[in-house]
């Protein structure tokens, strides 16, 4: 007989004679009630157990963690909050656990000790709804572009232009480490290396999305980049995955709409489809935030926070207007800012981008028309000749969550662009031969999805929103 998932149980029209589900028990009450849980649902189902009629053997090994399957009649419940129960006629223990040594506990434990057992954490509510509300998102994202008639790209993984500049690089090498092979000046010689040339891992897919964007139109990437930048921040990864389209014909306005209206569609497709576990999100949240102080407790609730994306547009404003806005902020004037704000041209800092959406918008901001030198050598440069067309996105409680432009096709500007900043025209030619066969105005962006996420979740570390998180000094499991 196979197996009957929760969730489709607790969701039957009707009570049943005979079901057999399989799931991990999580509480085990008055030797006699089971909450049976097995990952397709935040909610349990309760299994009541004949304790007269089952061996004191079998009850003892129905401990919290146990792997367990069971038969018995989908009955109205008895209990309140719950439609249905299971009245059990058999059971049978798959996996033992020990109740003294099973870290998931049913009790609360901090997010720090969970990082600590992110193989097990996943058996907790908050954890199963995190995951199932990521798995939601990735299909929403997938199914925006490709109902667009976007076409999905995998760029590689391992890269041998290390000219993005979007971060330091992880190199890969199969080189051995304690002995490098030299060339004639005595460096390394990476020709003796497994692809013959110096190699690292992707910051961004985006230099090979934008070749086939000057073919295939509409595409759109979506993988895991790797950066080395040593920022311990609840923001940064090591490891994070990147939804990155791009558009031919697209400028950046076109790029604005594109990001905005894609935002809002998986975030509404996502509170459509998960409701419970985002419901549980946002008690939990409401709960982390009572022991904050009263200033720094959002004032919307997790699903009004959702719904708000959803209803308003997101504010557009250029750079130098925010420029504005923030040297005359009370932060700037009384110096309260890390990073003060003396005049245009300085970089946004995190405290900047969440004074404009938190403070001074209240809403999602889009910063546009960066200056030309504190960002990417391929972004279009502007009539004024000193700023380029880049957009970031900037969302409440987490900063920064897209980061796009519209891109330079003009091969003389580019080219005299590289030569500025010393990008080697050599490492880049087949970039290149895209403004050279063909060129034409085209934009695109990259939203870090596990910033997405974190929004999405209410969560504040992004090291909670992906399964195995990669940081400084930390790559365990
Ligand atoms: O702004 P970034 O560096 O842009 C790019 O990589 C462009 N090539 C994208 C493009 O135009 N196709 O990164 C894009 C987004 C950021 O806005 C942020 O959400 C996320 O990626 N991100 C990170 N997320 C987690 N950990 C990190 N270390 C991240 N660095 C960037
Ligand atoms: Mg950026």
């Amino acid at each position: 007989m196979k197996h009957t998932r929760i969730k489709e149980l607790l969701n039957s029209a009707q009570t049943m004679q005979e079901v057999y589900v399989k799931g991990w028990v999580r509480t085990f009450r008055n030797n006699q009630f089971i909450a049976l849980n097995d990952g397709s649902t935040i909610n349990n189902i309760q299994c009541v157990v004949d304790f007269e009629n089952t061996p004191a053997e079998t009850l003892k090994r129905i401990t919290t963690g146990a792997a367990v399957a069971l038969k018995g009649a989908l009955a109205e419940s008895q209990g309140a909050g719950q439609k249905y129960e299971i009245q059990v006629t058999s059971l049978e223990i798959l996996g033992d656990s020990d109740p003294e040594k099973f870290p998931m506990q049913p009790k609360k434990h901090s997010l720090e000790f969970l990082r600590e057992n992110a193989h097990l954490r996943v058996r907790t509510n908050a954890f199963g709804a995190i995951m199932r509300v990521r798995s939601v998102l990735s299909f929403a994202v997938h199914n925006y572009f490709q109902e667009k008639g976007f076409v999905y790209v995998n760029t590689p993984v391992i890269t041998g232009a290390d000219a993005e500049g979007a971060g330091e690089m992880f190199q890969v090498t199969s080189l051995p480490l304690d002995n490098l092979p030299k060339n004639e000046e005595g460096n390394v010689d990476y020709k003796k290396d497994f692809f013959g040339k110096h190699t690292n891992l992707t910051v961004s897919g985006q230099l090979e999305g934008e070749a086939f964007a000057m073919a295939l139109g509409q595409i759109y990437t979506f993988g895991p980049t790797f950066r080395a930048e040593n920022s311990n921040t609840s923001r940064h990864l090591a490891e994070f995955w990147m939804i990155e389209p791009e558009v031919a014909f697209n400028d950046l306005h076109d790029n604005m709409d594109l990001a905005e209206d894609f935002i809002r569609y998986v975030i509404k497709y996502t509170v459509d489809k998960c409701g419970d576990d985002l419901k549980f999100l946002e008690g939990r949240l409401l709960e982390e935030e009572k022991s904050k102080p009263q200033a720094e407790r959002s004032e919307l609730a997790l699903l009004e926070k959702l719904n708000f994306v959803l209803e308003n547009n997101f504010k557009r404003v250029s750079y130098t207007e925010a420029i504005d806005i923030l040297k005359n902020s009370t932060p700037n004037k009384k110096k309260k800012f890390n990073y003060i704000i003396e005049e245009w041209g300085a970089d946004l800092q995190s405290e900047h981008e969440r004074y404009l959406v938190e403070k001074h918008f209240k809403s999602p901001v889009i910063v546009y028309d960066y200056p030309a030198n504190i960002k990417s050598f391929y972004m279009r440069m502007n009539e004024d000749g000193k700023t380029v067309g880049a957009m970031d996105i900037l969302f409440p409680g987490i900063g920064e969550i897209v980061g796009g432009s519209q891109r330079e096709e003009r091969l003389d500007v580019l080219l005299e662009k590289m030569k500025v900043i010393g990008i080697d025209e050599e490492e880049l030619w087949w970039y290149l031969d895209t403004r050279r066969f063909g060129s034409a105005v085209h934009s695109g962006f990259g939203l870090g999805f596990e910033r997405l996420v974190l929004f999405v979740t209410g969560m504040t570390n992004i090291r909670d929103v992906i399964p195995f998180p990669r940081t400084p000094g930390n790559a365990e499991f």
